[in-house]
Formats: structure tokens, sequence, C-alpha cells
């Protein structure tokens, strides 16, 4: 299958935020979804209102993606009723905000688990069997905050910047496959992305901040393009493109200043 109007999209953390709008939007292209996240009820009602909307089949599976078995088990069920996955958003994730030490230890390993692991993984099973069938489309989310050290969200931004490197470095090794990798990288969205990192939005957060239908839209674009990376918004874009033209030490500096609650 290619990128035809009865494939199949697996969109994970379709509970709340972008993986909504990636769902939504998605759907309105017509192909059917899998949705994957923790709460149920929530994935239940978006993948009733999408059905009603589109006609499109919408299948729902409640995971936690931050265990190491996840990933194995999304792919077997997937596999095992027959879902032909050829489009993989790898959306789930959460930052942990505030100074590294007092951030509880076990909070920051679910995360680090949830945005490096199980996106490595999902991409080896998915990729791999898009690979063999000669087409498919990954979406890697990483952050605008993998484009420098972030104080404040150090290890999140970390993370977020291995998603970038590992997903430009696939997009690399998949030219001429028919499979391709992007990596989004947005900025402050208005999602609960802020509630579960812990962080009061700051007057800079608030000044650019993106409305979720936009991001997706801008990131579905381009992973239709088969682009390696993109960054939506235009100061988002100035933000992590001009971090490169000076000392990354002053790129730091910044970063806590912008992220201080
Ligand atoms: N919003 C921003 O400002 C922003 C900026 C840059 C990058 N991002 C990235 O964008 C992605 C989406 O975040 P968002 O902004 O939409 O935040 P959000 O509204 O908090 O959504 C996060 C999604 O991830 C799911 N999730 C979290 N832990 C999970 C787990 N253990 N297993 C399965 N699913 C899990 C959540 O579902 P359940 O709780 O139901 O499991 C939810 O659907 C994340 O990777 C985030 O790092 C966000």
């Amino acid at each position: 299958m290619t990128d035809s109007n009865k494939s199949w999209a697996l969109v994970t953390g379709a509970s709340s935020g972008l993986g909504v709008d990636f769902a939504r939007q998605l759907a309105e292209q017509g192909r059917n979804l899998i949705l994957v996240a923790r709460r149920e009820q929530a994935l239940q009602d978006l993948a009733a209102e999408l059905r009603e909307l589109y006609s499109v089949q919408v299948e729902v599976v409640v995971l936690d993606l931050g265990t190491r078995e996840a990933a194995n088990q999304l792919f077997t069920k997937t596999e095992t009723a027959g879902w032909v996955v050829d489009v993989l958003i790898n959306n789930a994730g959460f930052g942990c905000y505030g100074d590294f030490l007092e951030q509880e230890l076990d909070r920051v390993q679910a995360m680090l688990d949830l945005d490096i692991s199980t996106v490595v993984r999902l991409t080896h099973l998915y990729g791999g069997a898009m690979k063999s069938r000669g087409s498919g489309r990954i979406l890697q989310v990483a952050s605008v905050a993998a484009y420098q050290a972030t104080p404040s969200y150090s290890a999140y931004a970390a993370a977020k910047a291995f998603v970038l490197y590992f997903g430009e470095g696939i997009h690399h090794e998949w030219k001429g496959s028919g499979v391709s990798c992007t990596t989004l990288s947005p900025g402050i969205t208005a999602t609960e992305f802020l509630k579960v990192s812990g962080q009061s939005a700051t007057f800079y957060q608030r000044s650019v901040m993106m409305q979720s239908p936009e991001v997706v839209k801008i990131g579905l674009r381009a992973m239709f393009k088969g682009k390696p990376s993109i960054v939506p918004g235009i100061l988002n874009k100035i933000t992590a493109w001009s971090i490169r033209t000076i000392p990354r030490t002053w790129a730091t500096a910044i970063g806590q200043m912008l992220m201080k609650n």
C-alpha cells in the first residue's frame, strides 16, 4: 500500500494535544486510523467522532508506551490484525520541567523510555515492515528545544535532540527506498504539554505559542513531501537557525532566560 485512501495510519499519543489533530487531519484525508495512548475514554470519543465525520475505520489501542515491551506488543497486535501501517506518527511524549536534581528520577527515566526508546523501537519495527514493502511514511515529533541545551528542561531537550538527530539520520539512510522519515520540531504549542511538564507558560512562551492544528498541518505536509526535517512557524524557525550564529554557551543562557518561571 502507498499513500492511498485505504492506508492505516498509526498515531501515538492520540488522546490529547497534537495527537488528536494528527488523527483528525489524517482521517480527513480518508485514512484508516490506529489511535494509541493510555486514556481509553478520550481515544474512544475521538474514534467515534472520526468514524462519524469521515467514514474511516478507527481502531483504539490502550497501551502504556513507556514500557520496554510496548512497541513489540503494539507491532504484534497490528500485524496479527492485518492492519498494514504505512504512516507512523511517533508523537507520544512528555517533558519534565524544573531543576534537574529536583525532578523525580523515576519520572525522568519514564520520560526517556517513552521519548527515546519507544520511538527507536517503533521506528525499527514499523520502518522495517515499510522497507520490505517499499513504501511508507514516518513522522518523528521532536521539539525546537532539540536545537540547543535548555536549562530547566535539560533531560527533555537532550531527549528531543536525540529524536532530531535520529530522525534526520534515518531519513538519509532510507533515501531512495520508498520509505521516508521526517522530523517535526514544534515550538511551544497549546496542548496539555505544560500542565504535564509542571511549568506555567512564560511571557516568551505565551507570545510565540502556536495552535496545534496549524503545527500538525505543517508536519503532515512535510512528511507527505518526504522532507527530512521541519520547524513549524516563522518565530520557531528564527529561534532554531539563529542559535547557530552564536556561541553555544550564549544559546544555553538565553534558553534558561526564556524558560524560567
Ligand atoms: N506542546 C508543545 O509545546 C510541544 C512542543 C514541542 C514538542 N512537543 C512534543 O509533542 C508531542 C505531543 O505532545 P503534546 O504537546 O500534544 O502534549 P499532550 O497534550 O500532553 O499529549 C501527549 C500525548 O502523549 C500520550 N502519552 C504520554 N505518556 C504516554 C505513555 N506512557 N504511553 C502512551 N501514551 C502516552 C498522552 O496520552 P495518555 O496520557 O492518554 O497516555 C497524550 O496523548 C510530545 O512528543 C511532545 O514532547 C510538544
